[in-house]
Order: structure tokens, then sequence, then C-alpha cells
């Protein structure tokens, strides 16, 4: 059984590889390196002690994604390959509709012609928009996004969607991440940010490294307990063996399924510092300035649908998460 993993020298693809190889799976990584290192895919190789095949390759290449189709025997992709920085989303578009959009399209395209339909999507909460109130549940409607990323999303959604409805030999899973923060427990492969981070947990780290100065908060004057905004925090490691589920689920027939991958519980911006800095030891500066412009209150999920269909629950808590962020920072303070 053969998976191609597009993305996967990737934050979330490199901890789901290592979930493939543990769950005996091969793979076929393909990745352009856009957002990553190679280095990652030797830590994958160690961590698993398994070997695996990659291709530098962009997914918008067609005749580069069909050569690889036509070498190795492909029975599902896990497609996580994406661009994924909301601010830069807003001033690059035409870039992020092209990789996001373009590069599923061509990839769909380059699967069907090789008679491989099975597909699980690197979805996101943000396709919820503003307006529902959590818990958010798969059934709540969609769109609304308000930036260029989200409406990547929104529309790969509809798009998969539509695949299906032409020809239900596919088998396509969309998952929708909450806010995947953690590394894997070796503390060697994390998330690993160009620049300055834009989420939460990497600016955490950073300040607690010397990196940053002060962490800023953005805005305390929210309608939630203590004034900062509630997100669902999933441990990246749960998020990998919640693809392996869906894999599972999408190699055994031909459904159209969404699933919300996150804990259920919401904690604040403050929460988490306070988690980190019990967790790490060391003391997180932090001042609060105003909200940042798109960021909404509350957003945690009900992941009941995911525990139903596919036995998947997030098994690791706040605490868990905080150190294992930390480890990760501590041990490679200059990322890979
Ligand atoms: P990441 O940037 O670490 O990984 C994405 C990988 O895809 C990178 O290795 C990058 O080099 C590669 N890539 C990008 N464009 C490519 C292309 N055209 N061809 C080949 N490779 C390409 O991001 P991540 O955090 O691991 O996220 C993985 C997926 O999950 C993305 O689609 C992202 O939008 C989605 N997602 C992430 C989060 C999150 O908080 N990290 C939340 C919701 C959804
Ligand atoms: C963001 C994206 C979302 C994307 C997700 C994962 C926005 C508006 N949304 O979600 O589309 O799917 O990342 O990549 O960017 N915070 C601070 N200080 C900081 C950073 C964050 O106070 O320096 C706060 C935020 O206001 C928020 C929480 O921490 O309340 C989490 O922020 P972040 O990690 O950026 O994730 P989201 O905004 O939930």
């Amino acid at each position: 059984m053969s998976i191609l993993v597009t993305g996967g020298a990737g934050y979330i693809g490199s901890h789901t590889c290592i979930e493939l190889l543990n769950a005996g799976y091969e793979i076929v990584v393909v990745d352009n390196f856009y957002n990553s290192k190679r280095e990652s895919l030797n830590r994958i190789a160690e961590l698993s002690g398994k070997e695996f095949t990659f291709y530098e390759c962009d997914i918008r290449d067609a005749e580069g994604m069909d050569k690889i189709f036509k070498k190795e025997k492909i029975d599902a992709v896990i497609h996580f390959a994406g661009l994924k920085a909301v601010g830069e989303s807003c001033q690059k578009p035409i870039e992020y509709y092209d990789n996001n959009i373009g590069g599923t399209l061509t990839l769909c395209d380059v699967m069907r012609n090789n008679g491989c339909k099975k597909i699980v999507f690197s979805s996101s909460a943000t396709v919820y928009g503003s307006n529902n109130v959590s818990p958010l549940k798969e059934t709540m409607q969609t769109g609304g996004t308000t930036n260029p990323y989200g409406t990547t999303k929104y529309m790969i959604e509809i798009i998969l969607s539509d695949i299906y409805k032409s020809d239900n030999e596919w088998s396509i899973c969309l998952l929708r991440y909450f806010n995947p923060i953690g590394a894997h427990k070796s503390g060697r492969i994390g998330e690993d940010p160009n620049g300055i981070p834009n989420n939460l947990m990497p600016f955490i780290t950073q300040v607690a490294i010397g990196k940053r100065e002060c962490l800023s908060v953005f805005g305390n004057d929210y309608d939630t307990p203590d004034g900062t905004g509630v997100r669902d925090y999933i441990h990246v490691v749960d998020l990998a063996l919640g693809h392996v589920k869906a894999l599972g689920r999408a190699l055994s027939g031909n459904t159209l399924d969404v699933y919300n991958l996150g804990t259920g519980t919401g904690y604040s911006v403050l929460d988490v510092v306070n988690a980190f800095e019990k967790a790490s030891g060391v003391k997180v500066n932090y001042k609060i300035v105003d909200r940042r412009p798109g960021d909404i209150a509350t957003c945690y999920s009900d992941p009941t649908k995911a525990f139903e269909e596919l036995g998947w629950k997030a098994e690791r808590g706040i605490e868990e998460m905080c150190e294992d962020s930390w480890r990760w920072q501590s041990q490679n303070p200059n990322g890979y």
C-alpha cells in the first residue's frame, strides 16, 4: 500500500509521515521545499527507522507529477502541500490561488489520469468563517472567509465535493484542523517558521529562547473568560494520527467525508502562556496590544463525528503540547 504525501517535509506532513511509516504504510513524499528543509526528511527516516521515496517536485508541475504516478504505484494521496500564511495571502492573492487551488487541480487531474481516486485533504477551521458559534460542527454553514488563504481552503472543499459528485469512484476526506501546536516527543522534528512567526506557539517559544523580546497579546477585551482569544489547540501528533484513521476510511470505501480534528476544548492566549511557563520553567514576557484585524473571540471544535466514525480522538493535553513545543525549540534554537 503506497501513499503519496504532498508537502510531507512540512510541519504537519513530517509528523504524519512518521505515523504512516509506524502504521506500516509505504510512503512517497513530494515537496518543493518552499516552506521546509530537506533535513526534516532525514529526521523522518531517523525517527521511524524506515526508508521512503522522495521527489523534489512542485505539485503544479503536471508532467513531473505524472512521471511520479507512472513510476510509483500510488493507492491514495494525503495532500498537505499549500501556502498557509494568512497575512501573506492578503499581499499575494495570485500566488495563493495559483499554488493552493491550481496545485490541487493539477494534482487531481494527474490522479484521475492514473486511476488514483482517493485523497485526504488538509482543510482548516477557517472555512467556518466568523458567524458560527463554537463548538463548531461539520454540519454548520461554511464560507464567509475573510482572507485569500481561507478562501482557498473553502474553494478547494467545494472543488473536491464537485469532483466526488461527478464520479463517486472517488473517496475524499476533508479534514478541518483547529490549531496545531506541539512537536514529536523526540524533539527532532517540529514547526520551523521562516522569519517572524504569525502563530501564537512559535512566537511564545521564540520569546522563551530569547530570539524575540516580547509576545504581543492581540486584545484582552474579547467576550471570553479573561478577555483574550480562545482557540482549540491540538497536538500535532494527535493530528497526524487522525490522518492515519482518515486514510483508512478513504481506502475502504467511496465516500465524501468531512471531519473536525480538534480537542473540543478552548484555551485563551493567557491560558497558553501560563501552561507554557509551567511546562518549560521559563517566563514569557508579554504585553497587551490592539486586536489583530480578522481575529475572532472564540473558535473550538465539536470533535464528536471523528470519534464516532473514525474512532479518533485527541489524547494529548495542553501541558504535553507545551512541553513538546519547548523541547523542539530548545534543542533546535535555529530550526533545522
Ligand atoms: P508547512 O508550510 O509546514 O507545510 C506545507 C509543505 O508544502 C511545505 O513543506 C512546503 O514546502 C510544501 N509546498 C507548498 N507548496 C508546494 C507546491 N506547490 N508543491 C510542492 N510542495 C509544496 O505547513 P503545515 O503547517 O504543515 O500545513 C500543512 C497543510 O495544512 C497546509 O495545506 C495548511 O494550509 C494546512 N493547515 C495548516 C494549519 C496550521 O496551523 N499549521 C491549520 C489548518 C490547515
Ligand atoms: C490562524 C489563522 C487561520 C489558520 C491558523 C493556522 C488568522 C486570522 N487565522 O488562526 O486561518 O488556519 O492560524 O495557521 O490569522 N495571538 C496573539 N499574539 C500572537 C499570535 C497570536 O495574541 O503573536 C493570538 C491570536 O489573536 C489568537 C490566538 O493567539 O487569539 C491564536 O492565534 P494563531 O496562532 O495566529 O491562530 P489563529 O488566529 O487561530
